[in-house]
């Protein structure tokens, strides 16, 4: 079974100069599904390009938290994002969320573009691709109030507490293992990570940010997954095998739009 990186940003430098390299590489690993994450809407059409090129490569459309300062207000944006989910390759919203951490946007616009991105994501029947740093409540009770029990998804890059994770898998949302996972310093992770069930695990690389060791400081990219794999197989106690099969079964009922053509 093959292994999907369930989050990069194949638009991002150093990859965006080389993406057929980049996906042969991932290829060469056994990686044979990608969701390029969209983070601003001027991106959108450069995502869609990308995913409209390679079978095996879907895309999201979405702001990033850093990103709600000058984007669209609510209503306006709503209706972009409905609009541009019609594109076949386009199998969620995101990544959307809150990050009061480095707090780039005032905070009152990243929940208006959060609202946005819920509300798409119900009349779509898409799931959505959560970002969330230092907000783990107000995350957590927009999707309640405005997600009405209705809205699914992951959250992405998973490096919240143990509340954000039992929060979200009451809400049955899917949690992300990203790099963080293989680092030195992250046993508090990786005992949060023994909590989430093997049905509701999903792996990314979250590339260009994050590599897993030992690939620390360079930049990153699908093809290094399978460290993070190796990682979290040998803490889930189960075979590297058996994690590919797992996640990549949570990647498809979650991304139900996704028809994957690359098996
Ligand atoms: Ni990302």
């Amino acid at each position: 079974m093959f292994l999907v990186d369930s989050h990069c940003h194949l638009d991002y430098d150093p990859m965006a100069f080389d993406i057929p390299g980049t996906i042969r590489r991932a290829h060469d690993q056994n990686i044979k599904g990608f969701l390029t994450v969209c983070t601003d809407l001027a991106k959108i059409p450069a995502v869609t390009a990308i995913a409209d090129s390679y079978e095996d490569v879907f895309a999201t459309i979405g702001v990033h938290p850093h990103a709600t300062q000058n984007t669209l207000a609510d209503q306006e944006l709503y209706s972009l994002l409905v609009k541009e989910a019609s594109h076949p390759k386009v199998i969620g919203f995101g990544e959307t969320g809150l990050d009061y951490y480095y707090t780039h946007s005032p905070h009152e616009r990243q929940k208006s573009s959060f609202k946005a991105h819920i509300k798409a994501a119900l009349t779509c029947d898409l799931p959505l691709i959560i970002h969330t740093r230092d907000a783990e409540e107000d995350t957590i009770d927009l999707i309640k109030t405005v997600g009405k029990g209705k809205a699914r998804g992951v959250m992405h890059c998973f490096s919240g507490s143990s509340w954000l994770r039992d929060q979200a898998l009451d809400l049955g949302f899917y949690i992300s293992a990203s790099g963080i996972l293989t680092f030195k310093k992250a046993d508090g992770l990786r005992e949060i990570f023994q909590g989430v069930p093997l049905e509701r695990l999903l792996v990314e690389t979250d590339a260009p940010f994050l590599s897993p060791e030992p690939y620390r400081g360079k930049p990153n990219e699908p093809a290094f997954l399978v460290e993070t794999v190796k990682k979290l197989a040998e803490l889930k106690k189960v075979s590297f095998d058996d994690l590919c099969s797992k996640t990549t079964q949570n990647f498809l009922t979650l991304f139900s739009k996704a028809r994957m053509s690359c098996v």
